[in-house]
């Protein structure tokens, strides 16, 4: 049993976990050496900017986090064999999206970069490595990390070039959510340890213990950590879901989904949190870890759970649609050719994070009828958006000009805003899609003497006040309200 303390940590992959994670280890444990490695030049070369405002993941506070430890004991570097040499303890916090192709392609995770750092720990260690998984994995996928490392012990031990490296594997989920993630790291609801090696446990419950309260920090085996994981965002994303569903009912009804919402979220069996309706959700991880379990569940012979998680995902995929068609019906049948201001791309507010951002979708389908979209988001940047959208930029048109020639004949476009004002000028509506607090102060009486009325307001985020919209002569949708 290896009880030493742990002097040296290696984090593989430095992206919206690995960076924030890793910063605050870092703060919170200025003894310990943490370098954080990435295959991906740019993006150490943007961690390691003097520039604190050019990190590569926007996330309110981390400026400040980086800027206390960088170039003291928080290192990022492209040299990933050098710092698993050297740590102790190695976190593999890579990307582990659906699989597009192959065995399980739409729904089992891709999990080629995970197996990549499994060999290069087996590799590079020296000594006792203790190896974490910090990605979020199917459940028992710390067999194959076992089964890849205890190879590499055999073969060194083969070569008979003295005591080999051992290892042991520990699982400990990340539950930060973007836009929060400092906060959430910084006092987190729980932190969960899976794994076998009681010491191997008690050396990264002693890292957390630096700032975490004991009774937060929970040890379960391996196989529940993992599956903990991917449970916690298929709960979170299942409720998101259920009043999704809720609020197309509402708007049928008269009911106000913001007045169930408070109305059951009171009863504290349920809870407020979660209850927000809006154009469903996005983010690199609910969609992926939910069809994961469905993956899983059909893997151990279970359709009928594996059907009732998918429904979640169909619900969330059939929200973005509704809400892109109901702007089609509402602005008489047509966008083509008509200009609409989006406003808000991220996936949520205080993120430049735009991965499954449900903008992808309804843009894409406001496109396809045509529409002329104005996109304004105070973080991401024009290229992500032409990247996401699978279509270049065009130029702004001129406000007071007739249509456009490819708005006449019935091709959509989209060009970036550069601010409200200009995405507004000229247009039928405004969609906001993600709920930046600046949208919540929005001059509308202003707004409406730049549109072309009859105007709409279409607010997918219940951001806006129904009085001064309709007070400033625009027509209001909002999510879940009969209007
Ligand atoms: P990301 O894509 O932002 O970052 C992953 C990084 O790993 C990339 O920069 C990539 O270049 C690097 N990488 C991949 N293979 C590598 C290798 N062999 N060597 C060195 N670098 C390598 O992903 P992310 O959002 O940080 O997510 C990472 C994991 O954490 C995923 O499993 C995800 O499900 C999970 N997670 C994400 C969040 C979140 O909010 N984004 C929250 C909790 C858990
Ligand atoms: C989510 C979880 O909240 C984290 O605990 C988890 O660690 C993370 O996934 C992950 O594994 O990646 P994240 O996706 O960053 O975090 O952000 P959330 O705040 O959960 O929002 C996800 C989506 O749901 C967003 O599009 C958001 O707008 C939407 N949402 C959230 C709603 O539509 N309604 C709500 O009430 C809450």
């Amino acid at each position: 049993m290896n009880t030493a303390p742990i002097r040296s940590i290696c984090c593989i992959g430095a992206g919206y976990v690995g960076g924030p994670t890793m910063a605050v280890i870092a703060d919170r444990c200025p003894e310990i050496q943490v370098k954080v490695v990435d295959l991906n030049e740019a993006r150490i070369a943007a961690w390691n900017d003097p520039d604190l405002s050019c990190l590569p993941v926007y996330e309110p506070g981390l400026d400040a986090v980086v800027g206390r430890s960088r170039g003291r004991n928080l290192q990022f570097s492209t040299d990933v064999d050098r710092a698993i040499a050297t740590a102790d303890m190695v976190f593999i916090s890579v990307n582990t999206p659906t699989k597009t192709k192959g065995l399980g392609a739409g729904q089992a995770s891709d999990l080629r970069w995970v197996e990549a750092c499994a060999r290069q720990v087996a590799k590079c260690a020296r000594g006792h490595t203790i190896v974490v998984e910090k990605s979020t994995l199917p459940v028992r996928t710390a067999e194959a990390v076992k089964a890849i490392l205890e190879a590499s012990q055999l073969a060194e031990a083969g070569e008979q070039k003295g005591p080999p490296p051992s290892f042991s594997v520990l699982s400990n989920p990340e539950f930060l959510a973007e836009g929060t993630a400092i906060a959430d790291l910084e006092q987190p609801d729980r932190v969960l340890i899976g794994g076998e090696d009681a010491a191997a446990i008690e050396a990264l419950a002693g890292i957390y213990q630096q700032w975490v309260p004991q009774e937060r920090i929970l040890r379960t085996n391996l196989w529940s950590s993992e599956l903990s994981k991917l449970t916690a965002n298929a709960f979170l994303a299942q409720r998101i879901s259920s009043i999704n569903s809720v609020a197309a009912l509402c708007e049928a009804t008269g009911a106000d989904v913001r007045e169930v919402a408070l109305a059951i979220g009171t009863d504290r069996r349920i809870g407020s949190r979660f209850l927000q309706s809006g154009p469903g959700f996005g983010g690199s991880c609910f969609k992926k870890d939910i069809l994961n379990l469905v993956y899983l569940c059909h893997h151990f012979g279970l359709p009928e759970v594996a059907e009732y998680w998918e429904s979640v995902v169909h619900l969330n995929t059939w929200q973005q649609h509704r809400i892109a068609s109901l702007v089609v019906r509402k602005l008489f049948g047509t966008v083509s050719g008509k200009r609409l201001a989006i406003l808000g791309f991220a996936f949520k507010a205080d993120t430049n994070d735009t991965r499954e951002a449900p903008a992808i979708r309804i843009a894409g389908d406001l496109l396809e009828e045509g529409a002329q979209l104005a996109i304004h988001d105070p973080k991401v940047s024009a290229e992500q958006i032409a990247r996401d959208l699978n279509l270049p930029a065009s130029s702004a048109p001129d406000a007071e000009a007739g249509p456009t020639r490819a708005a006449l004949s019935g091709e959509g476009t989209w060009w970036p805003a550069a601010n409200i004002t200009d995405a507004v000028r000229g247009a039928d509506a405004v969609l906001i899609l993600t709920e930046w607090s600046q949208y919540r102060q929005l001059d509308w009486s202003g707004i409406a003497a730049l549109m072309r009325h009859p105007a709409w307001v279409f607010d997918a985020r219940s951001v806006v006040d129904p009085a001064t919209i309709r007070s400033a002569g625009l027509s209001l949708w909002r999510v879940g309200d009969a209007g």
